[in-house]
């Protein structure tokens, strides 16, 4: 594993800690994947032939989306996270559905990694760029890196979404917290991944916060 520095690596080995990895693996193994983990798992099946698949799950937390990919024949995965926690709680994981063999792990913002990673069929972004203020950079690098699909869970481009976000942060500034929380607009994620080659193949939204975007990339003629 890479070490991570920066104030948003920081951020991120406070907030996502050991004890909020533990309760994050034990929900996943109790529940499964959260409902909009599952909607962007079903929309990427539904994209793309994942047997034999490449996969760069970024910010995977305890690697729900990685994990659940394998199980579905992918081939191999790179799980690149900003907190040291997390990424070990997915290796822990990996290791007891058998399939650590398959994984890579990279410590670190995935922005200031991705020159030294290669791409992937499959590149994912669940629930990541939420707390990311640099959007266009992190989507970018990520779409940059996908060779047939991008997929993102995100927070819904709604006034809800926007309050409650704010208030939050409000929180988190007061209680001190490093990490700050981030609603997108819609339309500048559609832009970044239109950018990089990559068309809008499927959006919904799962329940009032979350949205799924899947962007494919064009066939080559
Ligand atoms: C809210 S958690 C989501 C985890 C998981 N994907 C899920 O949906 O359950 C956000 C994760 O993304 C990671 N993260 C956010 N921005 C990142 C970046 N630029 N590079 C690497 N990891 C990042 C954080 O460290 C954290 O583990």
């Amino acid at each position: 594993m890479k070490c991570c520095a920066g104030s948003n690596c920081r951020a991120f080995e406070s907030v996502f800690d050991a004890s909020y990895a533990e309760d994050d693996l034990e929900e996943y193994r109790a529940h499964g994947p959260a409902k909009s983990t599952r909607a962007l798992l079903q929309a990427i099946q539904d994209a793309t032939p994942v047997a034999g698949a490449t996969l760069l799950d970024i910010g995977g937390g305890v690697g729900a989306v990685h994990h659940e990919l394998l199980k579905a024949g992918a081939r191999s995965a790179v799980d690149v996270d900003g907190s040291s926690a997390f990424l070990a709680a997915a290796r822990r994981e990996a290791e007891r559905l058998g399939h650590a063999d398959r994984v890579s792990y990279l410590h670190g913002d995935f922005v200031t990694l991705a020159g030294e990673i290669a791409s992937a069929d499959i590149v994912t972004l669940d629930r990541v760029i939420c707390c990311y203020p640099d959007m266009p950079q992190l989507v970018g690098a990520a779409a940059a890196r996908a060779r047939r699909v991008l997929g993102l869970v995100f927070p819904r481009d709604a006034w809800w979404a926007r309050a409650g976000v704010w208030a939050v942060n409000l929180f988190e500034r007061l209680r001190r917290d490093p990490l700050l929380f981030y609603v997108h607009r819609v339309t500048d994620v559609d832009a970044v991944a239109g950018r990089n080659g990559l068309r809008l193949h499927f959006h919904r939204s799962v329940g009032i916060l979350w949205q799924v975007r899947v962007y494919a990339r064009d066939a080559t003629p």
